[in-house]
């Protein structure tokens, strides 16, 4: 569905950022094995963690999902079945578009006395999943995919899993989290070596749920654990924010206030960023949430200036480089964008994505095959441009729209909705036009 953006003269306003989607999916997920009950608040809104959802629930977890306080996402009652109560599921296991489902289930389900299918849509029948079935089949789980093992459909057939050292090809929190998940079961102690830090959502829950979950600098270990179930509240999405930030940046009469946003340092690597670009972001209200550190802020208008990013804050903000780009294009020099390989296999190739659009829009954008180099004009042509059926890139977008000299159309819009189905209404609170 395509949509239309103008922005207005002034943009101002409050937005209260959607439930964070990494730790939705986590809090879903390790409840379902842990023992009791728990209550989560302000649940993701995003169709990714109702995939979640719906796969948990045709393992045979009991969850009821209900409307939140006002102003609060959705909350769920989770009943845990333990570390080994899953039922075998009837049909496939659809993860739809999401990668966090579709890697972290495969932790979970690797190594049970169960056979499970896990499959997505186009997208993530072509994102690699050699990376889990590799390092878990080497734990001793059977499972096979399409193209030696590398491509779902994921079938899973039970095994026993071994304890081993892993040193990770890549800083995936999704890959580091599945390891993780399957370590909980397996022989002995699981040690991962990580090449830089990712998020680090999945330790802390597991820990604060009684998991015997260690880290020191690089390496991460775990030893079989049971779980108790933890009450959680969700911090709202940086990711999400991320887009409100840029918007208040770049627009030239802004000031925009995000509430509750969670900061954990392994996440918030796009204020950095935007601090090394010259950006007026303030935090304020800093308090603490259920483990995550959680803050308000404060964004206003600023002659952005380009820089380099790279090297280890890359995975710490990898999700924000399509509207950090967005930023690139509207800051004075050049800013390069390095060691952001991973970029190419997200929910689309988020390198090609982002200079095809930034192009169209009548910005100089050079691509290599980790990164790109933005030089910032100032300026966004407005005109049609794809979603590439990726969220994040249609939200950028429809943020261009906000500042652009004529209206931005979204064509595939809809994908907002993977995390974040309030967008474009939210747009609207901020005075911008949607049509
Ligand atoms: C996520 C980790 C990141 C991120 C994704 C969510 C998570 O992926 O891009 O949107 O919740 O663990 P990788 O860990 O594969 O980099």
């Amino acid at each position: 569905m395509p949509v239309t953006i103008s922005g207005p003269r002034r943009l101002r306003g409050e937005i209260t950022a959607p439930g964070d989607k990494s730790v939705s999916h986590r809090a879903a997920m390790f409840n379902a094995i842990a023992n009791g009950s728990a209550v989560i608040t302000n649940f993701s809104p995003g169709a990714d963690c109702a995939s979640t959802l719906d796969v948990l629930r045709a393992l045979g977890v009991e969850i009821d999902r209900g409307p939140g306080e006002p102003g609060v996402g959705d909350t769920l009652h989770l009943t845990g079945l333990g570390m080994h109560g899953f039922l075998e599921p009837a049909n496939v296991l659809d993860t739809g578009n999401s990668g966090t489902t579709t890697r972290l289930m495969s932790g979970v389900l690797a190594g049970r006395d169960i056979f499970a299918i896990l499959n997505g849509d186009d997208s993530i029948r072509s994102r690699p999943m050699g990376r889990v079935v590799q390092p878990l089949r080497k734990m001793g789980a059977e499972i096979y995919g399409r193209k030696q093992n590398t491509l779902a459909p994921l079938v899973f057939a039970g095994g026993k899993l071994e304890g081993m050292r892993y040193e990770m090809p890549v800083a995936s929190a999704q890959l580091k989290s599945c390891l993780l998940l399957a370590g909980l079961r397996a022989d002995g102690v699981t040690e991962l070596v990580q090449p830089a830090l990712s998020r680090d959502h999945t330790e802390r829950m597991l820990s604060a749920m009684g998991a015997l979950v260690s880290a020191e600098g690089l390496t991460v270990s775990i030893s079989p654990s049971e779980l108790d179930a933890v009450d959680v509240f969700v911090p709202g999405d940086i990711s999400s924010a991320a887009f409100w930030m840029v918007a208040g940046l770049i627009h030239p009469d802004a000031e925009v206030i995000i509430r509750g946003v969670g900061i954990n340092p392994t996440r918030a690597g796009v204020i950095d960023a935007l601090r090394l670009m010259n950006a007026d972001i303030t935090l304020e209200n800093e308090r603490d949430a259920a483990g995550e550190p959680v803050a308000d802020i404060v964004v206003r208008s600023s002659q952005l200036k380009g820089a380099v990013i790279a090297g280890d804050i890359v995975p710490v903000l990898i999700d924000e480089i399509p509207v950090l780009a967005l930023a690139a294009a509207m800051a004075e020099g050049e800013t390069r964008f390095a060691d952001a390989e991973e970029l190419r296999v997200k929910e689309t190739d988020r390198i090609a994505a982002s200079a095809d659009w930034l192009t169209a829009a009548g910005v100089e954008v050079e691509t290599s095959h980790d990164g790109m180099v933005v030089t910032g004009s100032g300026r966004i042509l407005g005109g049609t441009f794809n979603a590439h059926h990726d969220h994040r890139i249609a939200m950028t977008e429809g943020i261009a729209g906000l500042i652009s000299e004529s209206p931005v159309t979204v064509d595939g819009s809809e994908i907002a909705s993977i995390s974040y189905p309030q967008f474009w209404q939210e747009i609207k609170k901020l005075g911008g036009v949607v049509e």
